[in-house]
């Protein structure tokens, strides 16, 4: 059984990443979406309401599992018995980091995989930052996120 850590901060989370989380769950057996804490990006939604709502959202997945963490990804990657990570690249401008978080992630835990896939084409510009901009100044992002993220951002905003 192949299980693969899709990790990221979702603040909040996109339908960009709903998109790469329902591409993975086609190859692989289990799929744990890991929320982790990301103190350094200072968050606008607590770790606990992204979980609740990467939760929500990916629901109807019956092989995916949402948790939250805290600390190495590497050390919650082997703690779980998974093997391969995923991470989405939308553009060469995410190649950079990606490539020193996957070297980063080898030199820690040799024998875990990064893998790399792409989101559909009409979620190619789109990121957690710009979503939460543009709902806080008013414009309509509705194409881009999930109802209940839609809700939690106008939320924040009133
Ligand atoms: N569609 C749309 N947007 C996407 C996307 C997709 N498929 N994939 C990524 N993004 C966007 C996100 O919205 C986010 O936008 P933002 O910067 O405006 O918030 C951006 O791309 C990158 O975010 P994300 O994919 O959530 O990654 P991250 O950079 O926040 O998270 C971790 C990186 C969590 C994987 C990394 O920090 C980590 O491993 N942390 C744990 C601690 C650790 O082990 N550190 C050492 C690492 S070597």
């Amino acid at each position: 059984m192949t299980c693969v850590v899709y990790p990221g901060t979702f603040d909040p989370i996109t339908n960009g990443h709903t998109d790469l989380v329902q591409r993975g769950a086609k190859l692989f057996d289990r799929v744990i979406v890991a929320v982790a804490a990301s103190p350094s990006k200072t968050p606008r939604f607590d770790l606990e309401t992204r979980v609740s709502l990467v939760t929500e959202v990916l629901k109807d997945l019956k092989n995916v599992t949402v948790m939250g963490f805290d600390g190495l990804l590497m050390d919650f990657v082997q703690s779980h018995q998974a093997q391969v990570v995923l991470r989405g690249l939308r553009a060469m401008s995410d190649f950079e980091f990606e490539f020193q978080l996957a070297g980063m992630n080898r030199h820690l835990a040799p024998d875990i995989e990064t893998i790399f896939m792409t989101p559909s084409e009409k979620y190619a510009f789109i990121s957690s930052s710009l979503v939460r901009e543009v709902a806080a100044l008013g414009g309509d992002v509705s194409r881009f996120v999930h109802p209940k993220v839609m809700a939690e951002l106008t939320g924040i905003i009133k």
